[in-house]
């Protein structure tokens, strides 16, 4: 069933200055499956996202303790190209930024810097990127005009194919969807369905509904605590904690 684990956390715990964003998290992250993650605000999902590419250690006064292993190699090692890493841990945010430039560009402009010169491997490149993101059909006649004239929705769409153009093994999202359109949301909603087939996906989300739509398993993050992580289907009909169950169901309080 499992294609094994992706990502293994072994007793990481997350510090900005004296607190605690993380508590001593110990899981698997499944390889080519969907984990939502959800929680209230400052549960610390995102610290825990950054912490996956190694984008906290720009952040001033955070310090991670435990181990992060991806495929069996620790991701902290002394020896870790940070760079290479960010290709392979590609992370989408949540406000939508298209660079100023065409959408064409937007998307090669990674690629170009990776050193792929071709211009025949940047067209494929770029069209693969834009189907993957469920965009092509929207601008396939429009590619050398400015991303900056899109939708917010399409402009978040730009921004997932500028991740996927890199071909990274691990997508990391960052409530890829808030603010977005219905149907922008549900075009990503099918893109990250039809990635897990050869990506490893982790989406945070506020919208504990999406998780429900999309994520195979779910973590619930609670003050920094992972308190639940499970299949979503079982999570969502019969969660094991009552934290999970009144998160869930909006009594929250
Ligand atoms: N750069 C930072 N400097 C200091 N403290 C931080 C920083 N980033 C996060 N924290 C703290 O870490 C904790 C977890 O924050 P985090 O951003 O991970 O929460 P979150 O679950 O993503 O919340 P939200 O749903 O609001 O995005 C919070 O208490 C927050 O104040
Ligand atoms: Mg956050």
């Amino acid at each position: 069933m499992s294609d094994g684990i992706k990502i293994a956390l072994d007793n990481v715990s997350i510090y900005y200055g004296p607190s605690m964003a993380l508590k001593g998290v110990t899981f698997g992250i499944e390889k080519n499956r969907i984990l939502g993650v959800i929680g209230p605000a400052g549960s610390g999902k995102t610290a825990f996202l950054r912490a996956l590419n190694r984008l906290g250690d720009l952040d001033l006064g955070c310090r991670i303790e435990g181990k992060i292993l991806m495929d069996g190699g620790d991701i902290y090692a002394d020896d870790v190209d940070v760079v290479a890493l960010r290709r392979k841990i590609g992370m989408l945010f949540a406000l939508p930024i298209a660079l100023p430039m065409s959408i064409y560009d937007n998307i090669s402009y990674g690629p170009r810097l990776a050193g792929i010169r071709r211009r025949g491997d940047l067209e494929e490149l770029v069209e693969y990127s834009l189907q993957s993101s469920f965009l092509w059909d929207e601008v396939k006649d429009r590619l050398h005009t400015s991303g900056l004239r899109l939708s917010g929705g399409q402009q978040q769409r730009l921004c997932l194919a500028r991740v996927l153009a890199m071909k990274p093994q691990v997508i990391l999202l960052d409530e890829p969807c808030s603010g977005l359109d219905p149907i922008s949301t549900a075009k990503i909603e099918e893109a990250l369905i039809s990635l897990k087939d050869n990506h490893t996906i982790v989406l945070v989300t506020n919208n504990t509904k999406q998780a429900a739509r999309v994520a195979d398993n779910t973590a619930f993050f609670l003050m920094g605590e992972l308190i639940e992580l499970g299949a979503t289907q079982q999570m969502f009909v019969a969660p094991a904690k009552k934290q999970t169950d009144e998160y869930i169901s909006g009594r929250f309080g």
